[in-house]
């Protein structure tokens, strides 16, 4: 048999995304809280004649095996620094929501990048990891490096944070994806609209809220959710309206606090405890506002050999 490598990879929700003016770039400079939760990808790795990625799950049809997947450009990444071909069979096995705002797709690239590095015997620094990560995109560091974590820059730069205790959340999965380039587009859309403005000398430096970041260090659900927040909030819903209905349906059920999560659709719920979590779930799925409800508790570590 040939050897093998997993590697399991938490989703991520943003308790806070403050979102700076768009950048010459094309990027926007954040103030991005992630937070990782308890849903996984489990991302294997087996030598093979030639790179191929496969994927199961219950939204596995919406994935692409392509090179535009994460996974596939983890692995010829590390393998073009390390002079070697990405021969190498990448299996995703996928449980968080695709496309949903939740670094799916970021924890697939986080994964295959760990578990290449770990097949091939890389032994790449920790460092380099997170430095391919960021060329893969702005939140593949963060689904390495799990827990919670302040991202600056476009979210690549990653200081981790304190946490102090455990955050029950509900996930809401809508019927398809949204964009996120597109959902950046709207808010930057949204602000033109407003008259403030949208490049980086229009809108103020994103910063992380004290009273957020206190909530998170001292384990305090009802103060972290008075104090949660998403930029992206007012063009997830503006690009999709029905979301409203969604964010409504968990409010009423009682839950502390009710935002989108990431770029969307999924929207999140932060709730007491389990208990209060179930009943959450319970009353979204009767809502009949969303294909499909998910609960989780973060922070989970990050991407993780098996
Ligand atoms: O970095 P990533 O590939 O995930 O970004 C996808 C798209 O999201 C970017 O091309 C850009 O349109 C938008 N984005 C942004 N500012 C960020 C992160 C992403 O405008 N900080």
């Amino acid at each position: 048999m040939s050897p093998s490598v997993t590697v399991r990879v938490p989703a991520k929700v943003n308790v806070q995304l403050a979102v700076g003016g768009v950048r010459p770039d094309g990027f926007h400079d954040l103030a991005n809280v992630f937070l990782a939760v308890g849903l996984y990808d489990e991302v294997t790795v087996t030598p093979a004649g030639e790179l191929r990625v496969t994927c199961s799950g219950p939204d596995a049809a919406q994935v692409p095996l392509d090179a535009s997947n994460l996974a596939a450009r983890a692995a010829l990444a590390l393998a073009a620094r390390h002079g070697r071909e990405a021969n190498v069979h990448i299996h995703i096995d996928k449980d968080i929501p695709v496309a949903g705002g939740m670094a799916g797709g970021s924890a697939d690239g986080a994964g295959a990048l760990l578990a290449c590095d770990a097949l091939w015997g890389t032994g790449a620094s920790r460092e380099e990891l997170l430095g391919i990560c960021a060329e893969l995109g702005s939140d593949v560091p963060f689904s390495l490096a799990g827990g919670a974590a302040l991202g600056r820059g476009r979210g690549e730069i990653l200081a981790p944070l304190p946490v102090g205790g455990t955050f029950h959340w509900v996930f809401a999965v809508a019927d398809g994806g949204l964009s996120t380039p597109a959902v950046y587009a709207e808010c930057d859309r949204l602000r033109e609209v407003s008259g403030q403005g949208s490049s980086v000398t229009d809108v103020p430096e994103p910063e992380p809220s004290p009273a957020l970041l206190d909530a998170l260090r001292t384990g305090d659900a009802a103060a972290l959710a008075a104090a949660v927040t998403n930029d992206l909030q007012p063009a997830a819903v503006s690009l999709r309206p029905s979301l409203t209905a969604t964010l409504d349906a968990g409010t009423g059920a009682g839950a502390l606090a009710a935002l989108v999560s990431g770029s969307g659709p999924t929207t999140a719920f932060l709730v007491r405890d389990e208990e209060e979590g179930t009943k959450v779930a319970d009353a979204l799925r009767a809502s009949g506002t969303c294909r499909s409800v998910r609960v989780a508790a973060g922070a989970v570590a990050g991407a993780t050999v098996r």
